[in-house]
């Protein structure tokens, strides 16, 4: 393989699951007008978490795991408000699916 196919091989991205594409779509819907347009013009603006849970560490220095995560979901941090109830467990688990993926 050239070096440049091993470049790009490395940045392809594979087709996402089912369950990933959901939870791409709702992090599109759900996260994205934040951490990504910060539409609410928040400062500091909120941190790009596209694929955190491929990171070793979430924005604050926090183990990425599935579990804090979920917990900075669930409880709102700050000016990010809280989704308590606002997900349902396969729409949670989707969410989380996605994070571990490198798509946009
Ligand atoms: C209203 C704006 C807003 C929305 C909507 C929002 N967030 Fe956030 N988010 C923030 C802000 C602001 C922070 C930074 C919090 C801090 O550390 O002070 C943050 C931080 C985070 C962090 C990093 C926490 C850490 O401990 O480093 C994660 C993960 C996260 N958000 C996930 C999500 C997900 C997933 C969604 C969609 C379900 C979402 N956020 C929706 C504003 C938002």
């Amino acid at each position: 393989m050239s070096v440049a196919g091993a470049l790009a091989g490395c940045r392809s991205q594979s087709p996402l699951t089912a369950q990933q594409a959901e939870g791409q779509m709702l992090f599109h819907q759900r996260c994205e007008h934040c951490h990504g347009e910060n539409d609410l013009n928040l400062k500091p603006p909120p941190p790009d978490i596209r694929g955190v849970l491929t990171r070793a560490k979430l924005p604050d220095g926090e183990p990425a795991t599935d579990l804090n995560v979920m917990r900075v979901v669930v409880n709102g941090k700050n000016k990010m408000p809280p989704f308590m109830g606002r997900f349902t467990e396969p729409q949670m688990e989707a969410l989380l699916a996605y994070l571990h993926t490198h798509a946009d």
